[in-house]
């Protein structure tokens, strides 16, 4: 539909996570106008649930390059070496920036900052705060200087639904002019409407609801990589969706956003076993249940696989000298919402699974978050700087986006184009039935998620073709939403088909190797030519 109202900003932040507001702070002094618009509330985000902490090079002893060292492997050979320095350098500045801004960490009994451990790190480099609350105190510090500045404008409830274009000859072809908002419930700026911008900054999340059991809150549907792919923008690294090994198991029947039970509880001492109480990660990888997350979460699949059992345990009874002290010092969160399900994790064995739960793809980046369509930047979990590769490594994502919302800020207003207007939309890509959604999430998850297969992705990508086809019959949430889902999902399932080989979080049952010798480079994703 044509936009109800108009309105203006220099530069319009999609999404409201640790990338988005970090954005939003750093640009406000550097432009004149900055709009902030989020799907739901400003702390519906995934940043509110991140538990085990950011990582840095902040310790004594630690450096930048035994980060680098520990994002590289975990990355299984496909991350980018540049993005990964400058992540791992900026990283321990960028996070005292978030400390000054309010942000309270947890401190050590000598007053320094306390750092645990995660899989794949080879040191205790996880700055956390609240115990296991970290996201949710980020959030909290970031979301108040959010507001207590008055030049950062926010409208709440405001799907992107798609870029507006310009054609200017200077870049030699489109450029991001504005973006269409479908915003709900909001006002004045009700329904469709447009804001007239010269820059967009993307960074809005993962893709968990892709699958049918995710860690991600509900609004994780994909939208920042599907409208940037209906805009022109690449997508790379789609297929390498992590899986966070150890997801509380709550049934056979449930779906959607399903509670995590941290690294961190590893990192404090907690293992693995199967029914039977083998510690089975142990003789699989020198860090045995710290080893890096595509290997925890493969060993259970395999073990669950092998015992026909639905779920692993998580055996966390003997934290601390007090464990029930300890659990509620260290892990509240946790403690709270295990207990919540009948689950008392002092005394009791804590069932777990794999569940989807970043995704280390994106819309591709250079090293200042430009993606290759002029006036459009991506940061956060929606982007793909290349810091990731094929498997993120714990604790990283925090900080991709703190480290590369500052980046954008110091590119970002030198490179404002003048005001221009839209060329028309004549797309005419309609809309999908929302009712399609369950099917879409079940087909992904039996046949493009942890384990994957050729026949299996090839019929994920039949179905997903005969659900493009159900029309919406109405322009709502549920539809903009499906449709990216659809989007996103048939984009990662052609990737996966494609990457014939198992690396990092892609584990194909018919290449079960990494196969150095043919790297097939990253897979692109354009609108035009699909994925190449
Ligand atoms: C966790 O606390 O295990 C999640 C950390 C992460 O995803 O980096």
């Amino acid at each position: 539909p044509p936009p109800g109202w108009t309105t203006r900003a220099d530069v319009v932040i999609i999404g409201s996570g640790i990338a988005g507001l970090t954005a939003a702070l750093r640009l406000r002094k550097r432009v004149d106008k900055v709009l902030l618009v989020t799907k739901d509330v400003l702390s519906a985000g995934s940043t509110q649930w991140a538990q085990g902490g950011i990582a840095a090079a902040l310790g004594p002893g630690d450096t930048p390059e035994q980060h680098e060292v520990d994002t590289l492997v975990a990355g299984a050979g496909a991350c980018d070496r540049d993005a990964v320095r400058v992540l791992v350098n900026e990283g321990p500045e960028a996070v005292r920036e978030l400390i000054r801004r309010g942000a309270v960490f947890d401190l050590d009994e000598g007053g320094d900052l306390s750092l645990t451990r995660e899989g794949g790190h080879h040191r205790d480099r996880i700055a956390h705060a609240g115990g296991d609350a970290t996201g949710a105190e980020i959030q909290r510090a970031l979301m108040e200087a959010v507001a207590a500045r008055s030049n950062i404008e926010v409208i709440q409830h405001a799907l992107a639904v798609d870029l507006l274009l310009g054609h200017d000859e200077a870049v030699g072809g489109n450029r991001v002019v504005g973006v269409t908002l479908h915003v709900m419930g909001e006002g004045q700026r009700d329904g469709v409407g447009a804001v007239l911008c010269r820059a967009v900054v993307l960074a809005s999340g993962g893709l968990g609801q892709v699958f049918s059991q995710t860690t991600n809150p509900v609004v994780s549907t994909g939208d920042g990589m599907a409208v940037a792919l209906r805009a022109g923008a690449t997508l790379r690294d789609l297929e390498f969706v992590q899986f966070h090994p150890t997801v509380m198991w709550l049934g056979p029947d449930s779906r959607g956003q399903q509670p995590l039970i941290s690294e961190a509880v590893r990192g404090e001492g907690a293992f693995l076993v199967d029914d039977d109480g083998n510690r089975f990660m142990q003789g699989v990888h020198p860090l045995a249940d710290l080893a890096p997350r595509d290997v925890v979460a493969k060993a259970i699949m395999k073990r669950m696989l092998e015992t026909g059992k639905p779920h692993m345990w998580l055996d966390a009874r003997h934290l601390g000298p007090d464990s029930a002290a300890f659990w509620e010092r260290r892990f509240p969160t946790i403690l709270a919402t295990a207990r919540s399900h009948g689950v008392d994790p002092v005394t009791e064995l804590i069932p777990v699974a794999p569940a989807c739960h970043y995704a280390s793809g994106g819309v591709r980046t250079d090293l200042d978050g430009r993606t290759d369509l002029p006036g459009l930047y991506a940061t956060g979990e929606v982007a793909c700087s290349g810091v990731h590769g094929a498997n993120r490594l714990a604790s990283n994502s925090l900080l991709e986006g703190l480290v590369f919302s500052r980046r954008i800020a110091k590119v970002l207003p030198g490179e404002l184009r003048p005001w221009l207007d839209p060329v028309p939309d004549t797309r005419t890509a309609g809309l999908v039935a929302g009712g399609v959604r369950r099917e879409l999430q079940e087909t992904m998850t039996a046949k493009a998620g942890v384990l994957r297969s050729a026949p299996g992705l090839s019929e994920a990508g039949a179905i997903l073709d005969k659900l493009v086809g159900v029309a919406a019959d109405q322009i709502d949430q549920d539809s903009w939403e499906t449709t990216n889902l659809v989007t996103i999902s048939s984009a990662l399932a052609d990737a996966a088909l494609l990457r014939e080989e198992t690396r990092g979080s892609h584990w194909r049952e018919d290449f079960p190797e990494r196969d150095d010798e043919h790297w097939a480079g990253h897979f692109d994703v354009r609108m035009s030519d699909g994925v190449t």
